[in-house]
Order: structure tokens, then sequence, then C-alpha cells
């Protein structure tokens, strides 16, 4: 039998044997399912426990499913995944140095909406404002999904507020009380970033031809993966909470509500959003120096607007940011 048609085997027998964890099927129901033979089925749980599948085999009851391993692979991504649009089509790499320039690849390649590229680690992560993203193998999320709405460019910059939304109402799920968005896209927890969103654009005249949704979430990070420069300010799931997470059901809830929030952007802008965005806001009331190109306004945060701007009452008045870099002004 050839690589690829074992490794179709092997995940056909998967999708099986997982409906009931812990349950023995027998080879001869297996063979009779899968239309194949009892060494073929061997062949295949021997390559599902080189990928870390726990599994049982007893000669006289057969083949159990115990557990599956915690690799963004698109198999266990696409298991029982409940959104409609986004993940249908999964992309999932070992290593590639960023998600965001390779989803942006296949969006002009014609990559339908909904496409998500993931990797166990990027060797050339990208962050906001020229930054690097950390991104080391097997302990964060490092995920970019293709979306390709119809409405006009100027209404992109609010799907960074959108994501950053649906993502610290999951991270809130697991550290209730303690997330908040530090505007436009940093999530942070206890006041230390934990996840961040870049957003990237790519449009003709007044249309749309794709944006690129680039998350990375530390999941699983501990203090020794952080490089000495970031150990203060950022922090993991796992830092805060001390235990692992399961990086495989932190994406797919992740994705799903992503998608509501997307899809209520789309018909209703943010303004069934907005009251929770400012509810999660870290800067609302704080005095703040906000870095924009070679401009630089402090004033008090007083609003996030309607269009997802950040407002700063000063001397002169108020004004209405769409993107920048903010740094609360202590004392
Ligand atoms: C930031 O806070 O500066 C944004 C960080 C965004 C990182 C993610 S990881 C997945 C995707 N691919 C990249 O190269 N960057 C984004």
């Amino acid at each position: 039998m050839t690589g690829d048609r074992l490794e179709r085997l092997a995940d056909e027998l998967l999708l099986i044997i997982r409906q009931k964890p812990r349950t023995p099927f027998t080879h001869k129901l297996l063979a009779r399912r899968l239309k194949t033979g009892r060494d073929e089925i061997d062949a295949a749980m021997k390559l599902l426990a080189g990928w870390d599948y726990r599994l049982t085999l007893s000669n006289r009851r057969g083949i159990s499913f115990i557990t599956a391993p915690d690799y963004l692979t698109s198999t266990e991504i696409g298991y029982r995944l409940k959104t409609a649009r986004i993940g249908k089509s999964i992309h999932a790499f070992k290593s590639v140095k960023s998600t965001n320039d390779l989803a942006a690849l296949m969006a002009e390649g014609g990559a339908p909406e909904g496409t998500v590229v993931t990797a166990e680690e990027q060797t050339r992560g990208r962050g906001r404002l020229g930054r690097n993203w950390h991104s080391p193998a097997g302990t964060g999320i490092y995920v970019s999904i293709i979306l390709r709405p119809k409405f006009k460019p100027e209404r992109a910059p609010g799907l960074s507020i959108v994501t950053a939304l649906a993502l610290a109402d999951v991270l809130n799920s697991y550290c209730p009380e303690d997330v908040q968005i530090k505007w436009p896209n940093d999530l942070l927890i206890r006041g230390r970033k934990v996840a961040g969103i870049l957003t990237e654009l790519s449009a003709e005249r007044d249309r749309i031809s794709h944006v690129i949704v680039g998350v990375g979430i530390n999941v699983n990070q501990g203090v020794g993966n952080f490089p000495d420069e970031l150990r203060q300010s950022a922090s993991s799931l796992r830092r805060v909470l001390k235990r692992k997470i399961n990086r495989v059901e932190l994406l797919q809830r992740f994705l799903l509500r992503l998608e509501k929030e997307y899809a209520a952007y789309r018909s209703h802008g943010l303004k069934k959003a907005h009251a929770r965005v400012k509810k999660l806001s870290s800067l609302l009331g704080n005095k703040v120096t906000v870095k924009t190109g070679t401009k630089r306004l402090t004033g008090r945060a007083v609003d996030i607007d309607k269009d997802g701007r950040l407002v700063l009452e000063t001397d002169d008045g108020r004004i209405a940011i769409t993107a920048g870099e903010v740094t609360v002004v202590k004392g």
C-alpha cells in the first residue's frame, strides 16, 4: 500500500474508533467498514501511534482510541469543528517563516474565505510595527485566517477589534475576569501580554481583495520560553493557570467565536460589540501617549468609538485615533 493510501486509511480508521473512546473495535469489523485487510489495519494503527495518538490493541478484543495528541494538525483542528466557513480548509505546517506570509500567498492564489493556516513554529513570525513575534515550537498557537469581506476597505481595521473581542471572550473562559484588550489588539491577562493580532489588508481602489487575520497566542510557554526582554511584559495561559492547556481545543473555540463576531460585524459593524469592547479595554480612564507614525499624542483615553477608534481628551480637545502604539503614562 502506498504511503498516501495508508495515511488516508489511518485517518478513516481514526474517525471510526474515536467515536467511542476506550471501546474496542474488532479487526473484523474495521476490515469490513474500511474494505481492507487485517495487516493494513495494523499498519494504519502503527502509523497513528507514530503520530502520537494513544491507542490500545488487544488481539482478541481489537483496537481502542484513548487520546489524541495536542498537535495543530488539520485532522485535529478540523475534527468536530462547528464552524460553517472558517476552517473548512486548513493548512497546518510544522515550521514556516510566517503563517501570515503563507496565507497571503494562498489568498493571492485564490484560496477561499475562511482558509486557515497554522504552524507549530514560526522562524520569522511578524508582529505589529515591524517587530518579531517570538514563536517557539509546540507551545503557542500561530494562526492566520483568510477573509474576503465585501465591505469597503475603510472598515477593515474594525476586523482587528472584532478578532480581539473573539479572542478575549475565549481567553476569559479560561481566566474569568482577568482578560483585557489593550487597544487596538493586544490581549492582556493580569496586565501581561498573552496574545497579539496582526491584520493585513490587500485592496484595490475601493474593494477588498483579502484580509489576513494573524493571531499569536502564548499558550503553554514556560518562563524559560520567553526571551529576557519579554519575560516581564509577556505571559502565557500556562504561566497564569499553572497547568497546560489543550491548544487544539482553544483554537477551535476561537475559530467558532471569530466566525460569530465576524458575521455580526458584517451586518451591524461594531454596534453590538461596542459596549463589550469598552468594558474589556485596559486603557479607558488612563492618561496615555499614542505614537502614530511620526506624531506623539498625550491625553486621557475616554472612549473607543463605534468605528473602533481610540478617543483621547487632549489639551486641544477630543481626538479620535485609528491606529498607533499606546503607552500608559504612570502617575
Ligand atoms: C503583535 O502583537 O505585534 C501581533 C502579533 C501577531 C503574531 C501572529 S502569529 C501568526 C501570524 N503570523 C505572523 O507572522 N504573525 C501573526
